[in-house]
């Protein structure tokens, strides 16, 4: 039997420490041999959002061990590994250097290929773990940092169908919970609240309703946002009524984490796409680089 490819993934785009060891089953499905996550959460609390400096110090503090962990759960050794992935964009440039320094300089010593991953290439294929998805797929990706509609053709093959030009819809989340006095991260919070409000109370104006040239029959969801209970069923039963078939990560996977760069990175090392150790970060990053940037005239960069 051939050897299954063993990649290493690590994440530390923003605020979370992240390594995990990707592999696949003899059917060929991505399966995680382990998947460490480490929250700033505590760091960054009493400043009532991410600070950059702050981030990629801890970042630096802990992600040795973070991998170290990832390979002890995987209960496989350092020479098993085939190729190191590691998130290059987007994100804040001081965080996302840390990881990807840390996997190229990993990836050089074991004499194995280094892959950069795109963060929302890993969102968008997050689904494919421990499940059969197939391209093509619509995708809906609610994170902190985007709100965005796309069409997944393919690995490295997006088409952006809509995006807010306002804040992202997590951001939207965390800046409410500050205006409201409620502690860092606020999204999770809110959900919790929300779930004791009036869903009638406003009427919110509803984009694109009358589009409807979308051929895919699939709904893919996924992002931080992706995790909330109520936003995911109502997405559900959207679906259901429009006869489309919806799926999810499970809630570990929807926020960020190290094993769906992991994903994208076996994926690309299946392709030999393989980067040299001079692949910048990139703090900003689209999955459709053909799309126009659009923002809103209120939204500060
Ligand atoms: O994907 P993610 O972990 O990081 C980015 O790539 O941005 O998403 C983080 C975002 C934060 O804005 C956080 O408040 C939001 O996801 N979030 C939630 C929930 N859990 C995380 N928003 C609403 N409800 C939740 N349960
Ligand atoms: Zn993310």
């Amino acid at each position: 039997m051939n050897k299954k490819p063993l990649i290493l993934g690590i994440e530390t785009s923003c605020d979370e420490t992240a390594a995990s060891i990707i592999s696949e089953n003899e059917r060929g499905i991505p399966i995680i041999l382990s998947n460490i996550i480490s929250s700033q959460t505590e760091v960054h609390k009493e400043f009532g959002g991410v600070v950059p400096e702050l981030a990629a110090r801890s970042h630096l503090e802990k992600i040795d061990w973070i991998v170290q962990k990832a390979l002890d759960e995987s209960g496989k050794k350092i020479d098993d590994i085939d190729a190191v992935a590691a998130t290059a964009g987007p994100g804040l440039v001081v965080c996302l250097s840390v990881g990807l320094s840390f996997g190229k300089t990993f990836a050089n010593l074991i004499k194995k290929p280094f892959i950069a991953v795109n963060h929302l290439e890993g969102h968008a294929l997050s689904p494919r773990i421990n499940s059969e998805l197939n391209y093509p797929y619509l995708f809906l990706l609610i994170s902190g940092g985007h709100s965005q509609f796309l069409n997944v053709k393919g690995l490295g093959n997006y088409k952006r169908l809509g995006t807010t030009i306002d804040d992202a819809l997590g951001e939207a989340f965390d800046k409410t919970a500050k205006l409201l006095g409620i502690e860092f991260p606020g999204g999770p919070k809110i959900e919790v609240f929300a779930d004791r409000g009036n869903p009638e109370k406003y009427e919110l104006p509803k984009p694109i309703i009358n589009q409807n040239n979308l051929k895919e029959k699939i709904f893919v969801v996924a992002g931080g946002v992706a995790a909330n209970k109520k936003i995911r069923s109502m997405l559900i039963n959207l679906c259901k009524e429009k006869n489309y078939e919806s799926i999810f990560p499970p809630i570990e996977l929807c926020g960020d984490n190290a094993a769906m760069i992991g994903m994208a990175g076996l994926e690309k090392f299946k392709l030999n796409q393989f980067n040299d150790f001079d692949y910048p970060a990139k703090p900003r990053w689209p999955l459709d680089e053909k799309a126009n940037f659009l923002k809103g005239a209120g939204v500060k960069l």
